[in-house]
């Protein structure tokens, strides 16, 4: 199969037409986003976004340019997986339900749950020190383009900060799901070896049977918890991040057998804190770190950037540093969040019902949030109050409770809030992490989920991410928010 022209650093395809670019400069003269008023207290952030209820709803026209990405030579674009600016979309292809959206998130939150189970159950034995290639989470809502091999072909592959491993679909694929490119093919790529049995990393990350594989060739499989894996052969290849930014001998896993809710994505990128993930592997290269923004709507782009530059790109957010998590899970960042801010007051709840034994995770897969129980009734009961009786509420779908109908309103009068750390780092979202608009203005929800017990770990889902530069400063163990990183 010939190799295509690489396109590093690309936009999606047929993502920025003339049309696109036309609707872009009308949005430029009619923000959305209509400001925010009154002064919170200690001088964190406002006490409410005034936004424009038509803002709510994702725009049905892709609007990225380059210039959503930092001047930055090592950045990539960021895409939401079901918005206008996807491959998917772009071919006509409907976006998905909602229903299902959240039928995802649940998977990926329960699987989240049994991982870190797992890990509690072995603690203290040495089961967990194979690190395998194994036991990921679900997939996440975000995707880059990346080109592997040499010459490069151009791939588009979920990230994922809750696990480690980093796999593509690969030629020959007895049984693959669909994907948006042509398979990847080893044989085209000159730079492309496979991990003999032998070595010290197919020991630490390939499967167990590794040595009654006939060919010598060390393999990786990763199962999942609903069912989905990918099996095949552990790899190096050269990984292209952008024009100028490359890792040589990324490992990775070329999947031969794969199943799974995957979409129609390429593969994935673990971004995980563990040794395998591609964090770890472009950190001797680019300096340990990277950092990330997820754009507020599925119509626009983020980016995603590695190394110790995209640590100081981000002078004025907010740093908390990472904890120890209960599971000694390797792949999860852990962090402790003790409150939540609404309207600019401090939620009434012992910080004891936030920082749980289970701990808290953050996760660019997971999309709503989940908080212990006690913690998130203090803030549903802060959030409703303030909202007053300006607004109708609405039904609630599952796992929401607090959804208003805000159709005849042209604006919204949106609480902040704002995480609480336990070393001082106080977080204001954005709105849209804020009120998530079903399919509709009618049902415009509150966008935290409770979690079914205080002994669940928490996560810190990409929804509230929305927008701030969120950089993971491995090297010095902590991680920074900082607001408008992008759109
Ligand atoms: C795990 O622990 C057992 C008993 O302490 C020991 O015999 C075994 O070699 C250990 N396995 C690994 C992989 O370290
Ligand atoms: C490991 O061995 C079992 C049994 O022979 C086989 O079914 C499985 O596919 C093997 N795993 C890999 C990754 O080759
Ligand atoms: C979280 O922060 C609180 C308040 O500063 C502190 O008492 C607690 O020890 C911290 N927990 C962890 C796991 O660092």
């Amino acid at each position: 199969m010939a190799s295509r022209q690489v396109r590093r650093r690309s936009r999606p395809r047929g993502c920025c037409s003339l049309a696109a670019l036309l609707a872009l400069a009308a949005l430029a003269s009619s923000p959305g986003r209509l400001g925010a008023a009154g002064a919170g207290e200690g001088g964190s952030g406002v006490k409410w976004h005034v936004v424009s209820v038509s803002s709510l709803l994702p725009s049905e026209v892709c609007t990225a340019t380059e210039a959503a990405a930092p001047i930055n030579p090592s950045a990539l674009s960021v895409v939401h997986r079901h918005g206008p600016c996807s491959p998917r979309r772009s071919r006509g292809d409907p976006p998905p339900s909602y229903a299902e959206i959240l039928g995802r998130d649940r998977e990926r939150v329960a699987s989240i749950h049994r991982k870190a189970g797992r890990a509690a159950a072995s603690k203290g034995s040495n089961a967990t020190l194979r690190a395998r290639w194994g036991k990921p989470l679900g997939t996440s809502n975000y995707f880059i383009s990346v080109g592997l091999g040499t010459p490069a072909r151009d791939l588009r592959v979920e990230f994922d900060t809750g696990s480690d491993q980093s796999w593509v679909q690969c030629k020959p694929c007895g049984d693959c799901y669909e994907q948006h490119d042509p398979l990847f093919d080893p044989e085209g790529s000159s730079t492309y070896a496979v991990v003999s049995c032998g070595a010290r990393e197919c020991r630490e990350f390939g499967s167990r049977n590794c040595s009654s594989s006939s060919d010598g060739q060390c393999r990786y499989e990763v199962s999942y918890g609903d069912q989905s894996r990918t099996v095949g052969d552990l790899a190096r290849d050269t990984l292209a991040l952008t024009p100028t930014a490359a890792v040589p001998g990324f490992m990775f896993g070329c999947g031969h057998r794969d199943a799974g809710v995957f979409g129609e994505v390429d593969g994935l990128v673990g971004l995980g804190r563990g040794k395998a993930s591609l964090a770890s592997q472009a950190a001797a290269r680019y300096g340990a770190g990277f950092s990330y923004c997820l754009p507020s709507s599925p119509s626009t782009v983020g980016y995603l950037t590695f190394g110790g530059a995209a640590a100081s790109a981000s002078a004025n957010a907010q740093f908390t540093a990472l904890v120890a998590g209960q599971h000694d899970d390797a792949s999860f960042y852990y962090l402790n969040l003790t409150g939540v801010k609404v309207a600019g007051r401090a939620v009434r709840v012992p910080p004891a019902a936030f920082a749980t034994a289970a701990g808290m995770i953050i996760d660019s897969g997971t999309a709503f949030s989940r908080l212990p129980p006690r913690a998130y009734a203090a803030l549903r009961s802060s959030f409703r109050r303030a909202m007053g009786r300006r607004y109708r509420r609405a039904p609630a779908p599952a796992p929401f409770d607090t959804c208003y109908d805000l159709a005849g309103h042209e604006a919204v009068r949106v609480p902040s809030v704002a995480l609480l750390f336990g070393d001082g780092a106080t977080v204001d979202l954005d709105p849209s992490g804020v009120l998530y608009a079903w399919d509709s203005v009618s049902q415009a929800c509150l966008a935290f989920a409770p979690n079914p017990d205080a002994a669940s770990l928490g996560v810190l889902g990409n929804v509230q991410q929305r927008t701030l530069a969120v950089v993971y400063d491995v090297g010095n163990q902590k991680i920074g928010f900082g607001a408008k990183g992008c759109a």
